[in-house]
């Protein structure tokens, strides 16, 4: 390893979901020894944009950042650009015509094939754009080392790619194929990151509840947790993202069953108008839904649910959409990430000709919003004298004098307290709530 003077330098911007969060932490661990992350553009020898184009909006952010780089890249030549995640391999080569400064155009599974670009790169072979999808990739395993300021909680991927094509979605196009990563990849990774402090896990991917499905001999998703929760020294375990029409009562009941599983469930609904979850290819409908809902909360009582909802899909009528909002009445979601739609390029629906007006979009949105801001706030004054568990991930950003961390049900609190709380379990009495937070005071620490 060389010495940290003679390291070069690399700031690396991710945006969009965990799965990218993930894979740029991936690309950090292949660069070490030749780079230290650095935090603004103008001090990197490379700069790594981690992109999303799951809508319309992501992708425009990312085309304004890369494009405000181009002045960097005049003055400083030699500093190498990279483009990397979903938007690289939506547009590959397109993405140099557009942005002409960009050295390195790398998709979600060649991020792992970094350190070659670079060496290409370094040898005058630029630029390089690498978007080739392998029908048997497997992610390697590159064991974590956590350094500095440790985190209390941790991403470990257990599948790459979607199978499930819904028609507004670009996932399936740009992650490619469902593959599951071998079991025993995963609990070294889990493992690993207990090792050295990590007491909560996150097992993510685009569909977990197919886990294992298309391979030989690999445990179901249900027997995965199981077997994650059992690594000594994890105390939470956690996963997303599901799809509704793949959850059993095998996985249901791991709720009840397995201790270190989290009370909460992220479990997109989309829509609550059967016809336009049909139009929508999701394959199942609204009481299916209703119905997996209603079994999940007499296994797991106490679970908190949060969905996706994408608002003006092409075709929903104002009764379609009433649907939504009934819906979100019955179901009482404790949170919601809601969407107006956006054409994607390859996604089937961009063709549907019946597409609603962007005004229309944003009233619906703005319906929505209001609903459940008001659903939110209630079920936040609900947990008011109560006592909750509550994981200590640090300082309060907003407020250093506070603590900050999560309930089981995935609520963020922040509370008052002694020294070196972070890393622990503590039990903390709720005092006051706003919109997305809970605040409290420690009652005391195990
Ligand atoms: N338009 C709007 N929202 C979308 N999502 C995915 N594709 C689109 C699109 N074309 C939303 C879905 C998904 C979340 C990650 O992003 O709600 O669950
Ligand atoms: Fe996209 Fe549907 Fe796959 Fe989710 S399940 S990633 S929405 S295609």
């Amino acid at each position: 390893m060389k010495s940290k003077r003679s390291m070069k330098k690399v700031f690396i911007r991710t945006f969009g979901c965990q799965m990218n969060e993930y894979d740029s932490e991936r690309m950090l661990a292949l660069l070490k020894g030749e780079y230290i992350p650095c935090r603004e553009p103008k001090e990197a020898d490379l700069i790594l944009v981690n992109t999303c184009s799951v809508r319309k909006k992501a992708e425009e952010k990312v085309y304004g950042l890369v494009g405000r780089l181009k002045h960097l890249k005049r003055t400083r030549p030699e500093v190498i650009i990279g483009v990397c995640g979903c938007v690289a391999q939506q547009e590959g080569e397109q993405l140099l015509k557009r942005l002409p400064h960009v050295d390195l155009v790398l998709g979600p599974q060649a991020v792992y094939r970094l350190p070659e670009a670079l060496e290409k790169i370094a040898r005058g072979k630029g630029p390089v754009v690498d978007t080739r999808f392998h029908k048997d990739f497997r992610q390697p395993l590159i064991l974590p080392e956590l350094n500095g300021d440790r985190p209390v909680k941790a991403f470990v991927t257990i599948m790459q790619g979607c199978d499930n094509f819904c028609t507004y979605c670009v996932v399936p196009y740009t992650r490619g194929r469902e593959i599951s990563r071998p079991p025993e990849d995963i609990l070294a990774e889990v493992e690993c990151l207990v090792r050295q402090g990590v007491r909560e896990i996150t097992l993510l991917g685009q569909n977990v509840n197919s886990y294992g499905r298309k391979e030989k001999g690999f445990p179901s998703f249900a027997e995965l947790l199981r077997e994650v929760a059992s690594v000594p020294g994890l105390w939470r375990l956690r996963f997303t993202t599901s799809h509704p029409k793949d959850l059993d009562e095998d996985l249901m009941r791991c709720f009840a069953e397995v201790p270190e599983l989290c009370e909460h469930l992220h479990l997109p609904v989309q829509a609550g108008s059967n016809r336009v979850l049909k139009r929508m290819h999701r394959r199942y409908t609204r009481e299916e839904y209703l119905s997996r809902v209603k079994k999940l909360r007499e296994i797991s009582p106490e679970i908190a649910l949060t969905t996706d909802i994408i608002v003006g899909f092409p075709g929903e009528t104002e009764e379609d959409f009433e649907q939504t909002l009934t819906l979100l009445e019955e179901v009482r979601f404790d949170e919601i990430f809601s969407f107006k739609y956006s054409n994607r390029p390859l996604a089937r629906s961009t063709a549907f000709e019946d597409k609603v007006p962007e005004e229309e979009k944003a009233r619906r949105l703005a319906r929505v919003h209001a609903l459940q801001d008001r659903i939110t706030r209630e079920i936040n004054e609900s947990y008011l004298g109560k006592v909750v568990e509550v994981l200590v991930e640090g300082k309060s950003p907003g407020n250093p004098a506070l603590w900050t961390g999560r309930t089981r049900t995935n609520h963020v609190v922040n509370f008052s307290g002694p020294h070196g709380l972070k890393g622990k379990l503590v039990r903390v009495l709720i005092e006051d709530c706003g919109q997305h937070s809970l605040r409290g005071r420690v009652e005391n620490s195990q």
